[in-house]
């Protein structure tokens, strides 16, 4: 394991999720990125981030692996919060080749016949462009939450990502649901309208569904899957 990581590890103790962000901003600097898929607690890191690097002028990566299945509204909020918070997001697109190959020997719903064709699609759409923008890296942000799921509630704010072999930070790992709306409302932060209209958790289109009252939040992802199966690699080491 790298040392930086447990160094870090041991300053962070005690630190508020600003004070995490700034820390490893100042620390990184160009070598951190974030990765916003436009959720409510992306924005909220998104909005703690450049808060900070655009009152002391420094750079600040934020990345949105586009996956080419994104739903409009998502792509939306994109240019929305581009504008509002005067900033380009580093956007990663799945590699073409691949993509037609996929599309060509699988049709454009492969993802529903089975786990492993799944998980192919999200190799290709998702993991594959992740890595390319982690080795420009030493360490991501990301904004997951331990009451998210059941493969999350031992999410630490610090973790070693041996699959990437990065440091990866969750600032809001503690936070819950209600914090992340509070924050929001607080201080005016878009957010992607989809939320309004039943979906707590948005991935891609065809992989997202609305939730019912009482249902779980990520219910509506991969909802033909079972809730211990429901990541998509970039979070584990499959
Ligand atoms: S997923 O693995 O099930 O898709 P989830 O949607 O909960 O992940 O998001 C958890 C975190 O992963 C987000 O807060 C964000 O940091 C990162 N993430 C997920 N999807 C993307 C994406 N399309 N682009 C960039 N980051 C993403
Ligand atoms: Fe493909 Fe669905 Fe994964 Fe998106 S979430 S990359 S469409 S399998």
């Amino acid at each position: 394991m790298n040392i930086q990581y447990q160094q870090l590890r041991d300053e962070l103790v005690g630190f508020t999720s600003q004070d995490i962000i700034q820390y490893v901003l100042k620390l990184f600097r160009d070598r951190i990125v974030i990765a916003s898929s436009l959720s409510l607690e992306d924005q909220v890191i998104t909005h703690m981030a450049l808060e900070y690097t655009q009152k002391v002028s420094q750079s600040c990566r934020i990345f949105v692996l586009e996956t080419g299945r994104l739903h409009q509204e998502t792509l939306a909020l994109i240019s929305q919060t581009q504008e509002k918070y005067k900033f380009i997001y580093e956007v990663l697109y799945p590699d073409q080749a691949q993509v037609e190959s996929l599309v060509a020997k699988k049709g454009n719903f492969s993802f529903y016949d089975s786990i492993e064709n799944r998980k192919e699609c999200c190799h290709i759409r998702k993991v594959l462009p992740l890595q390319k923008v982690l080795a420009t890296a030493d360490a991501w942000i990301t904004g997951q939450r331990q009451d998210q799921s059941i493969t999350r509630n031992m999410l630490d704010i610090i973790e070693w990502d041996d699959a990437n072999q990065k440091i990866k930070i969750n600032p809001l790992a503690n936070w819950s649901n209600q914090d992340v709306l509070a924050y929001i409302k607080k201080y005016n932060i878009p957010y992607n309208v989809l939320h309004d209209r039943g979906y707590p958790s948005i991935g891609c289109e065809p992989c997202t569904r609305a939730v019912k009252s009482g249902e779980d939040a990520r219910a509506g992802r991969w909802w033909w899957e079972s809730a211990d199966q429901k990541e998509c690699g970039l979070h584990s080491s499959e």
